[in-house]
């Protein structure tokens, strides 16, 4: 089967380079003559571990091609996907000018039937619309389906999660259009994947549902862990004994200081807009990105209230991105807090495995290192902002050396106590008690 990926960001290109390796040809499409120029030497433009090897074994067995020519795209395709941005309008609702254009490039180019499927998260109706706007460009009477195939892939482990779903979904209104979509998810067929079919708002809606709920639990937790803070209580045995009531579950019960990326910040704005326009106002999910905007500044107030201060002191922060393994500084909550603490006088010293151009940019002032004993340099306190493995086995006496203060400011619950405070740290966390060294 021929099928086309149309935009090369970070869904585009794991869609096609996994659909590639399940093998199928396929064809990226982009707009970016340079980006498709880096693509076919096998250059990606992200950070996403074994996407560079996929894209690679795909060029070189023949099965992954690039192009910018829609009409090359959409000629040989059975199945096109749209994977282009839905960036956030200012009131909140998703752009959708990125779409209807391509559903323009594809109307205009058609050849016979298509099933031509949204993957990038939309607002419920664009199916509805991209079928007008196709219907209404057509320059021939060909046939062809809209189907709804909302990708659930999370930064860091797209892959796994492309090639080992908890579930695939699939809105359409036609039964040719659904066998097709099946037969190209057939690898997953092994695996006993469950395949949800159903119609097109719906599918829609069970990407925003999804990444809201997601978003609820992580806010629900940081209040939690806020409560459990005033109380003397420990948020982490808290996440563990509700998690283990299967009808809650484990997965996303972990306090931080908030979430980032591209996806629930986005999403929830965009179902609170769909809730207004509907006239119903989608009430937890706003509540949801409240709360994750104040847990971003009470960070901030957390550090300070454990430096006694920030103004003249020196800071040194591990991890920027907004989750370990991506270069991804999308709403990072790196950039509220380090902003903040920036303006109060501190001085910030920072280190991030793989965003450290994009957030040197981002975050004017900041001192950029060159690796966790650089940061540690004169620092009056550490902060671990993001979780990377490699902040897991911090050397604290060689830390301890280079600060002027031995405090460990773990806004990831990272460590035990109990290990920090051997080391003669002070351990300040979230949701836990802070732990002092033996004096
Ligand atoms: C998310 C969804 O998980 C994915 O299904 C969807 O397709 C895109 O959005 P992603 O944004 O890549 O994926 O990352 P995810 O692992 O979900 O984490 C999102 C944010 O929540 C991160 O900032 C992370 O640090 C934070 N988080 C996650 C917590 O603070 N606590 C948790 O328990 C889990």
């Amino acid at each position: 089967m021929h099928i086309s990926v149309i935009g090369t960001g970070y869904v585009g290109l794991v869609t096609g380079a996994c659909f590639a390796e399940f093998g199928v040809n396929v064809t990226c499409m982009d707009t970016d003559a340079r980006r498709i120029a880096r693509l076919e030497k096998g250059e990606v433009p992200f950070f996403e571990p074994g996407i560079t090897e996929l894209v690679a074994k795909g060029i070189k067995e023949d099965r992954l091609h690039f192009t910018t020519d829609v009409a090359k795209a959409v000629d040989k395709a059975l199945v096109i996907f749209i994977a282009v941005g839905t960036p956030p309008k200012s009131d909140g609702s998703a752009d959708l000018s990125y779409v209807e254009e391509v559903g323009r490039g594809i109307a205009k180019n058609m050849t016979g039937y298509k099933v031509i499927v949204t993957k990038s998260t939309v607002p419920v109706g664009t199916g509805e619309k991209l079928r007008e706007v196709i219907k209404a460009n057509q320059t021939g009477r060909f046939r062809f389906d809209i189907v709804s195939n909302p990708e659930f892939l999370r930064e860091g482990s797209a892959i796994e999660d492309f090639m080992r779903p908890n579930r695939v979904v699939i809105g359409a209104d036609s039964e040719q259009a659904v066998a097709i979509m099946k037969d190209l998810y057939r690898p997953l067929y092994l695996l006993e994947t469950p395949i949800v079919v159903t119609d097109i708002p719906t599918a829609e809606m069970i990407k925003y549902a999804s990444n809201a709920f997601l978003a609820v639990k992580i806010s629900f937790i940081n209040e939690i862990a806020t409560v459990c803070e005033k109380v003397g209580a420990d948020v982490q045995m808290v996440s563990k004994g509700m998690g283990l009531d299967n009808r809650i579950g484990n997965k996303f019960l972990h306090a931080g200081p908030g979430f980032g990326g591209s996806c629930f910040p986005k999403d929830l704005a965009a179902l609170v807009q769909t809730g207004e326009r509907v006239g119903y106002p989608f009430q937890i999910a706003g509540a949801a990105a409240k709360v994750n905007y104040e847990q971003h500044l009470r960070m901030v107030e957390k550090v300070k209230e454990a430096c006694g201060g920030v103004k003249g002191k020196t800071l040194g922060v591990l991890g920027l991105s907004f989750k370990p393994n991506t270069n991804d500084m999308r709403e990072a909550p790196s950039l509220t807090i380090l902003s903040e603490l920036m303006k109060e006088g501190a001085t910030i010293r920072a280190y991030d495995p793989a965003s450290m151009e994009e957030s040197t940019k981002l975050l004017p002032g900041m001192v950029p290192c060159q690796d966790t004993y650089d940061v540690a340099e004169g620092a009056d306190g550490l902060i671990i902002m993001t979780e990377w493995n490699q902040f897991r086995n911090l050397d604290f006496d060689r830390l301890k050396k280079s600060m002027r203060q031995p405090l460990l400011l773990d806004l990831r619950n990272t460590y035990e106590s109990d290990r920090v405070v051997g080391f003669g740290f002070r351990h300040v966390s979230v949701g836990r008690p802070t732990k002092n060294p033996a004096a």
